[in-house]
């Protein structure tokens, strides 16, 4: 019997630990800038948060996200225009997938991945891992509108 409540103290124990060295192993491979951040950021983004970027009615997004320096400053801005979702702007409700052309909704996945990069302290990795002009998707820039309302 005593030997039965050991042996269960040691298995919990056991959990714990594997428990503990899981989460370890999680944030050894926390999302960088390089690896994972600049991709995402560059297919949802990129399209106004780049340098000289596009003038719409006025107002041009504040910072470029192909650069490090600035989207790390951003990066707590960043998490929170993703989870308040107001960035990437696009004001058509979810039900309308699909709908329109070129509409800006972001994947689940690529909003989860840019906020865990920001949530893990936005770090750059390594800028061997970029991906190359080519591979990155770089977001169309702003075509001209095949229709505009003017009032
Ligand atoms: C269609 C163009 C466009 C796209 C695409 C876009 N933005 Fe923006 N963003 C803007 C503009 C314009 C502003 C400035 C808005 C203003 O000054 O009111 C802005 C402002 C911001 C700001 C500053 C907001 C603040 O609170 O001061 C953040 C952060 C931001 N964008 C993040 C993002 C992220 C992250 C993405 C991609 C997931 C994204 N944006 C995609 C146009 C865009």
């Amino acid at each position: 019997m005593k030997h039965n409540l050991i042996t269960k103290k040691f298995l919990s124990m056991a959990a714990l630990l594997s428990a503990s060295t899981g989460a370890f192993a999680q944030s050894a491979e926390a999302p960088t800038y390089y690896g994972e951040a600049l991709d995402a950021l560059s297919r949802n983004c990129a399209e106004c948060h780049r340098p000289e970027g596009p003038n719409l009615g006025g107002v041009q997004a504040p910072f470029s996200v192909l650069n490090f320096d600035e989207a790390k400053i951003w990066a707590p801005l960043i998490s929170l225009r993703l989870e308040d979702g107001s960035m990437p702007p696009w004001g058509a409700h979810q039900q309308h997938q699909g709908t329109f052309k070129n509409e800006r909704y972001i994947s689940d996945e690529d909003k989860q991945l840019l906020i865990s990069w920001v949530e893990a302290g936005a770090l750059e990795g390594d800028a061997k891992d970029q991906p190359t002009a080519d591979e990155l998707a770089l977001s169309a820039p702003a075509n001209e509108p095949t229709l505009a309302f003017v009032f």
